[in-house]
């Protein structure tokens, strides 16, 4: 009777990867399939429970705060990926219950509401239509395809404007969140706690989620866990607590640098058949192609 190998230890889609050669696998490794992860999980749920609030006069908002690499648009994506436009029966409409926008740039109203323009897909207004204008199309297309949850990615550059632009801006979300009656959820790093506290009444509304670097807890081994489960390595890699701590010392406890180091490593343990990441090359590993190291 042949042996059939367990794959017990991995994800289904990962035991699916099994199937393909090993150049596949290991682009499938390097192609940055979203994990899900406990702390992600968390995050999700407090996010999707803002889709399922009903619509009240003062609507509850979110602002996940973490250093770059923590994975702040990876969960900002996977949040709107799951809540996708669809077509209401009922209504006879398409809904996006989620809309999301990155603040890019120097933050001033008319930017705003252009993005958000773009972000419905709309055509880029002329550059003759005023504030008000922009401001009524965006509020009318908001409504009809019932956006409930407004992301907005790098809310911290609402700092790179001047107070007044700073206060305009927040104005304008305040505004925006209580004619529609929508949630917002902002990402950034922790100076952008600075920024939306520049609107007293607007930051009462948020509760905060920190995505503090990992340290060496159940918390970042479930992590590790979670990342493992989505290798697609024929064997169980089983991990010690000491290069648990390696890897958490080479990420600097960033998020995206465990992926990375996990993900080298299972590229390394397919090309060298040996189908598991070891120890020993948890300890043998160092971030070569990382070019912040380089230039340090
Ligand atoms: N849930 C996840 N699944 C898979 N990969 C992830 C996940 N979260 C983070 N990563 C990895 O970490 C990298 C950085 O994540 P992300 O871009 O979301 O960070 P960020 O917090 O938005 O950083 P920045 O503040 O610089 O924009 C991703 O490109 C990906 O490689
Ligand atoms: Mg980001």
């Amino acid at each position: 009777m042949s042996e059939t190998p367990s794959v017990a230890h991995l994800t289904p889609l990962a035991v699916e990867l099994l199937r393909e050669p090993p150049g596949r696998r290991s682009r499938a490794i390097l192609e940055e399939r979203w994990v899900l992860y406990p702390r992600a999980k968390h995050a999700l749920g407090a996010l999707n429970r803002l889709v399922a609030h009903p619509r009240t006069t003062r609507m509850p908002s979110i602002a996940i705060y973490g250093d770059s690499g923590m994975g702040k648009t990876m969960l900002m994506e996977r949040f709107c990926a799951d809540h996708p436009a669809c077509f209401d029966p009922e209504a006879g409409v398409e809904r996006t219950p989620v809309l999301a926008l990155q603040m890019a740039g120097k933050p001033g109203e008319r930017r705003l509401y252009v993005q958000l323009l773009a972000a419905l897909g709309l055509p880029p207004p002329s550059s003759r239509a005023s504030v008000v204008d922009l401001e009524q199309s965006a509020l009318r297309v908001l409504r009809a395809i019932g956006v409930q949850v407004l992301v907005i990615d790098e809310v911290h550059n609402i700092l790179a404007g001047s107070h007044r632009e700073q206060r305009v801006v927040l104005n304008t979300l305040r505004y925006l969140s209580n004619e529609l009656r929508l949630s917002l959820v902002c990402f950034g790093v922790a100076e952008a706690r600075e920024a939306i506290g520049g609107d007293v009444q607007l930051a009462r509304r948020f509760d905060e989620i920190s995505l503090r670097r990992w340290s060496a807890d159940a918390e970042f081994e479930a992590l590790v866990a979670s990342i493992l489960r989505n290798l697609p390595l024929r064997e169980p890699s089983l991990l010690s607590a000491r290069s648990l701590r390696r890897l958490l010392q080479v990420a600097d406890g960033l998020t995206a640098r465990v992926f990375r180091a996990l993900n080298e490593l299972a590229v390394e343990a397919i090309a060298s058949g040996r189908e598991q990441i070891t120890d020993e090359a948890v300890e043998r590993w160092t971030p070569l192609g990382d070019a912040e190291a380089a230039f340090a």
